[in-house]
C-alpha cells in the first residue's frame, strides 16, 4: 500500500498514521517529524527548516522534495509507505507523481482527514509532543498520568512551537492557501478518500481502514 494522509493541521494525521502504518506493516514517513528529528540532532537541514517552522511556513520545496526522495530510496518501502505531510502543495505532488512513476510505483491512494477550524484548534492548543520518543498526548483528550510526563516512556512533555495560538493561524493559512488544493489535484487523479476525522481515535482508525480496504 502506497498511501498518502492530507489535512490540515491538527487533523490527527500523525495519531492515525501510527496505527495504519502499524495495520498495513508498512513505515510512516512524516516530514515534519523528519525535520524535528533533524532539528533536535542540530544538522544544517534542521536549523535551515526551523525558521520556516516556526513561522508556520513551508519549507522550501527544493529542500523537502530531495529529503523525501532519499527517504524513499531506504529498503523499509519496498512494500509501500504512508505519508503523513508530504505532498504539502501542488508542485510537490506533481514531483512525487514522477519520482514514483520512474519506480513503476505509484500511489495506491489519499487519504484526506476532513474536520472543522473549531475541533483544530482545540486539538492543537492542548497537544503535548514528549522531547525524548515523540509521542503526541492531549491535556484534555488524552492527558499524561502525570502532569508533563509522557505515559510511554516518562519524557518531559513540551509544547511544540508552532502551536502556539499565532503560528496556528498562520498554518492554517498555508494550509487553505497551498496545501488544499492537492485534495483536487488528487481527485481529478482517481485517488482522493475523504472520511470525517471527527469522533475518537478508534472510530477515526475503523474508518479508515474500512475505506482502505477497497483499495487495489
Ligand atoms: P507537521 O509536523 O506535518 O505538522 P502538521 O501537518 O501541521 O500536522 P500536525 O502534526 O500539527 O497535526 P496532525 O494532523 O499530525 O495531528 P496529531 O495527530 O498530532 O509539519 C510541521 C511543519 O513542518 C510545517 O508547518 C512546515 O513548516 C514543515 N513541513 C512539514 N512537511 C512539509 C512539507 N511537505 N513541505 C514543506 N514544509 C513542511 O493530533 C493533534 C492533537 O490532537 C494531538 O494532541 C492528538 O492527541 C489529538 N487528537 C488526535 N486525534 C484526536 C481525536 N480523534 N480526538 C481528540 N483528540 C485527538
Amino acid at each position: 500500500m502506497r498511501l498518502v494522509l492530507v489535512g490540515p493541521p491538527g487533523a490527527g494525521k500523525g495519531t492515525q498514521a501510527q496505527f495504519l502504518a502499524s495495520h498495513f506493516g508498512i513505515p510512516h514517513i512524516s516530514t515534519g517529524d523528519i525535520f524535528r528529528a533533524n532539528l533536535k540532532e542540530g544538522t544544517p537541514l534542521g536549523v535551515e527548516a526551523k525558521g520556516f517552522m516556526d513561522r508556520g511556513e513551508l519549507v522550501p520545496d527544493s529542500v523537502t522534495n530531495e529529503m523525501v526522495r532519499d527517504r524513499l530510496t531506504h529498503d523499509d518501502v519496498v512494500n509501500g509507505f504512508l505519508l503523513d505531510g508530504f505532498p504539502r502543495n501542488v508542485v510537490q505532488a506533481q514531483v512525487l507523481r514522477a519520482m514514483l512513476a520512474e519506480k513503476k510505483n505509484p500511489l495506491n491512494a489519499v487519504l484526506e482527514l476532513s474536520i472543522e477550524k473549531s475541533e483544530i484548534i482545540a486539538r492543537l492548543s492542548g497537544r503535548r509532543v514528549c522531547r525524548n520518543c515523540g509521542n503526541t498526548a492531549h491535556l484534555l483528550f488524552d492527558p499524561p498520568s502525570v502532569d508533563g510526563v509522557c505515559n510511554g516512556c516518562q519524557g518531559e512533555l513540551y509544547q511544540r512551537e508552532d502551536d502556539k495560538e499565532e503560528v496556528v493561524t498562520r498554518r492554517l493559512e498555508v494550509y487553505e492557501e497551498q496545501t488544499a488544493p492537492i485534495v483536487d489535484f488528487y481527485r481529478s487523479e482517481g485517488l482522493l478518500i475523504t472520511i470525517s476525522a471527527t469522533g475518537s481515535v478508534g472510530d477515526i482508525t475503523e474508518r479508515a481502514i474500512t475505506a482502505l480496504s477497497r483499495v487495489h
